[in-house]
């Protein structure tokens, strides 16, 4: 490689490939005309070296834990900001001037009404259905509920569409959450903030005041910041890939959540909550420890390990020192907290951890706060979709805008048969 140029040699042949730039980070090989140049394709399966798009959004360094949306490092927007701030900045690029802030707050606000319709739409559910299959039902079916924004190649109705959807999501999650414990919906509440007014849409009964808690609040705007992007994952590629098609906003945002909900991406929280409720007592601790080792057993350390950051996950900081925080607030004495402490201990000063650079990530904490505030384990995920909504919508508005954007079809390296001729099923 040199001057900005990638050079291929295959057999006597040899091609050269311009080297692209970002800001920041590795530079990108563009191979676009290597199929036609060459005819190979090239094959990385999980992406792990490939660039799907350009993005101005969120950059990762997994090495060095860094993650900076628009260039502001995560920690400091989780302590100094608020999830509709870090929401206008990642939509908008900047960060709002005060009244820039209130007017979508107010544009947000104004939008978290549902469709009275949609009520019915939830009984069409089992109760003990999974939240997150409610969820991916839910949303989808939006666009059959707000027809008027979903033509793609309308600005407006992209605009509209998408602070619907991050209007929306607290109350359908919340609606969502009421449906599985057999409680009336509560309808959204306009002096409160964002997080405040889903809170109290989950925890409220018609019978009672509620007050929001100030503690519980800022925790809560502290995971929905924490979890509001991060770059092109699997749930966000799966919302570029759906929304390359053509497709609409609420498809493609129902389509990330059910990628999300997987328990090697979103659904680890949950899964990392039942291990330690597995695990039960500190004691067991060194069990789980050896068959997360054993490779004959498919047991994984849930909320351990990330595909990109390989020294430690930024947000798992500001987690960690969250979930202190609402623990002492809210005096919980859960014995599962102590597991978590001392597995987290012998994880991080063990060699096998050590060695392959597996950190508690994200969710490790997250479910441990999540149940301390009150959420079921099921519930976790979708609170998790709730915030990533935020990051959707702005990577498929970048999308739609990126001049060099396509139908997104990948390659394959083929295995099976070669042609050869159908035989009867009588002569088989
Ligand atoms: N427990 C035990 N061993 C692990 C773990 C774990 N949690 N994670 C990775 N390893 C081992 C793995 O067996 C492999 O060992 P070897 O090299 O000997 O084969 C090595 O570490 C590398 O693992 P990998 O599967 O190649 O790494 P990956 O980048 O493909 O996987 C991961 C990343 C997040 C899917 C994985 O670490 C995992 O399954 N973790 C548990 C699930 C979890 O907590 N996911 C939440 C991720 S954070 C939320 C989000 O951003 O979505």
């Amino acid at each position: 490689m040199a001057d900005g140029t990638a050079k291929l040699a295959l057999g006597d042949k040899s091609f050269d490939y311009k080297l692209m730039s970002g800001t920041v980070g590795p530079d990108v090989i563009d191979i676009r005309k290597l199929y036609a140049d060459a005819d190979v394709f090239t094959y990385d399966p999980g992406f792990t070296s490939t660039a799907s798009c350009q993005s101005g959004l969120t950059y990762i360094d997994g090495d060095a834990g860094v993650l900076l949306h628009r260039g502001y490092p995560i920690g400091q927007l989780a302590e100094q900001s608020s999830f509709m701030e870090v929401a206008y900045l990642l939509l908008k690029g900047e960060l709002p001037s005060a009244d820039e802030l209130k007017t979508f707050n107010n544009t947000i606000t104004r939008h978290t009404m549902v469709h009275e319709q949609l009520s019915t739409f939830f009984r069409g559910f089992r109760r003990d259905a999974h939240p997150m299959a409610v969820m991916v039902g839910v949303v989808g079916a939006l666009s059959a509920f707000y027809h008027d924004s979903t033509d793609i190649n309308d600005p407006v109705q992209r605009e509209i569409a998408s602070h619907r959807l991050i209007a929306k999501m607290p109350t359908i999650a919340a609606m969502a959450y009421k449906y599985s414990v057999g409680q009336p919906f509560v309808y959204p509440k306009n002096d409160l903030s964002y997080t405040g007014n889903f809170l109290r849409m989950t925890y409220s009964v018609p019978a009672e005041e509620y007050e929001v808690d100030p503690v519980i609040e800022a925790a809560m705007d502290k995971i929905f910041i924490l979890h509001a992007d991060h770059e092109q994952n699997a749930s966000t590629s799966t919302v570029r890939l759906a929304g390359s098609s053509g497709a609409n906003p609420f498809a493609c945002i129902a389509a990330g959540i059910a990628c999300l909900w997987g328990p090697a991406h979103g659904g680890a929280n949950e899964a990392a909550l039942n291990m330690l409720r597995e695990i039960g007592t500190p004691d067991r601790i060194p069990e789980y420890i050896a068959r997360a080792k054993n490779k004959d057993d498919p047991f994984r350390l849930m909320g351990f390990g990330h595909r990109v950051y390989k020294n430690y996950d930024p947000r798992a900081t500001v987690m960690q020192k969250t979930a202190k925080e609402v623990l002492t607030k809210l005096g919980v004495t859960d014995p599962i907290f102590d597991v978590a402490h001392e597995l987290e201990h012998i994880a991080l000063n063990d060699p096998y951890f050590i060695d392959k650079k597996l950190y508690p990530n994200v969710d490790f904490y997250s479910g441990i706060i999540l149940s301390a505030i009150g959420f079921p384990t099921t519930m976790f995920t979708v609170l998790f979709a709730l915030a990533r909504t935020v990051g959707w919508v702005a990577q498929w508005n970048e999308m739609i805008t990126d001049p060099a954007q396509k139908i997104g079809r990948p390659r394959q390296l083929y295995t099976g048969p070669t042609q050869r001729d159908y035989v009867p099923v009588s002569q088989r």
